[in-house]
């Protein structure tokens, strides 16, 4: 049996002409964050399904804890939070949770626990249909959370959420991986995954574009890393721009771009103009910079 939460060996499924996913082959290890990231029809929500057991694959093999995917082991350990979750409106909060624990065989008595932990304790008597998209999205995790899962998969989690409530959303995430649930998360909120992402897996057109960390992506990449230098005044502005070989981006700030192994030499000739430089910003390159280069249409076909 398999140590890994998910081994996919050349994993494929087809529509008819269309591969929605080709050729996947990759093991996923105990409290992974994975992200995958994607255009519209990349293929994500299609290997969630596969994972999920709720669409079969065309070719190729899938494990979940060991076991076939859509199995009642795989499915046991595994917990979904859809992108648009619906719930019986007319039930409150509490209500929603009581009726899912009880198809997951758990104890009702954790819906108090896990409502809280969501924020939700003093919304838990409200009916369902009153509730923000923010709260519904909140109900919907501790949903995936009875039962303390294994395996957390998260189609789209917070589109349309605010800022807190993304936040929020993902301290909870968070603390569950640290506590060793694998989590599978598909975003187009690019930058925002970058905190929550251990690793990422970019696809295009049902394949596999990339896979590695952030930092194993830039590497890859060799994107350029932006040194920003902001001066006191603007009298030394022309003389950063010449010496460090910049360009100057408003009154008072110089814009370097340079290969990532070269920031720390880039530095130190900053570092020179002492107490002129008011600040300096290292931007190395995002996920949607990766993002981009990974995406760049070189076989000639346009994305759906
Ligand atoms: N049941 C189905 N029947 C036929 N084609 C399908 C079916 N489900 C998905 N597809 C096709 O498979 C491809 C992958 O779709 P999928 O929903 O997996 O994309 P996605 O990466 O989740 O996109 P999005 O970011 O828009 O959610 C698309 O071309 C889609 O039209
Ligand atoms: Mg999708």
């Amino acid at each position: 049996m398999s140590a890994s939460v998910l081994v996919l060996d050349n994993l494929c499924k087809r529509y008819g002409a269309l591969a929605a996913v080709k050729d996947m082959t990759m093991a996923v290890e105990p409290g992974e964050r994975l992200v995958l990231v994607g255009h519209n029809g990349a293929g994500k929500t299609t290997l969630f399904n596969m994972v999920l057991g709720l669409t079969r694959p065309s070719s190729g093999n899938l494990t979940v804890f060991g076991a076939p995917a859509g199995s009642l082991a795989a499915r046991e350990a595994t917990a979904f939070l859809p992108e648009s979750v619906a719930f019986n409106g007319a039930l409150s909060g509490t209500e929603t949770l009581k009726f899912f624990a009880r198809l997951r065989g758990e104890d009702v008595a954790c819906v108090h626990g896990l409502l809280d932990r969501v924020g939700l304790a003093d919304a838990g008597h409200k009916a369902v249909r009153t509730y923000s998209k923010g709260m519904r999205q909140r109900l919907g995790l501790a949903q995936a959370l009875i039962g303390s899962p294994r395996l957390l998969v998260l189609d789209e989690p917070t589109s349309g959420l605010d800022p807190v409530s993304r936040k929020r959303f993902y301290d909870i995430v968070d603390s569950c991986a640290a506590r060793g649930t694998t989590v599978l998360t598909s975003s187009h909120a690019l930058t925002e995954m970058e905190a929550h992402a251990d690793r990422i897996i970019i696809m295009r057109k049902g394949e596999m574009a990339a896979d590695g960390t952030l930092q194993s992506l830039r590497q890859q990449t060799k994107l350029p890393t932006r040194i920003r230098v902001r001066a006191v005044s603007a009298e030394p502005v022309s003389q950063m721009t010449k010496e460090l070989d910049g360009c100057r981006i408003n009154g008072q700030a110089v814009e370097v771009v340079c290969a990532a192994n070269r920031v720390s030499a880039h530095m130190k000739s900053i570092a020179a103009f002492g107490d002129a430089v008011a600040d300096v910003e290292i931007l190395p390159p995002g996920l949607d910079d990766i993002y981009l280069h990974f995406s760049a249409r070189n076989d000639g076909d346009d994305l759906p």
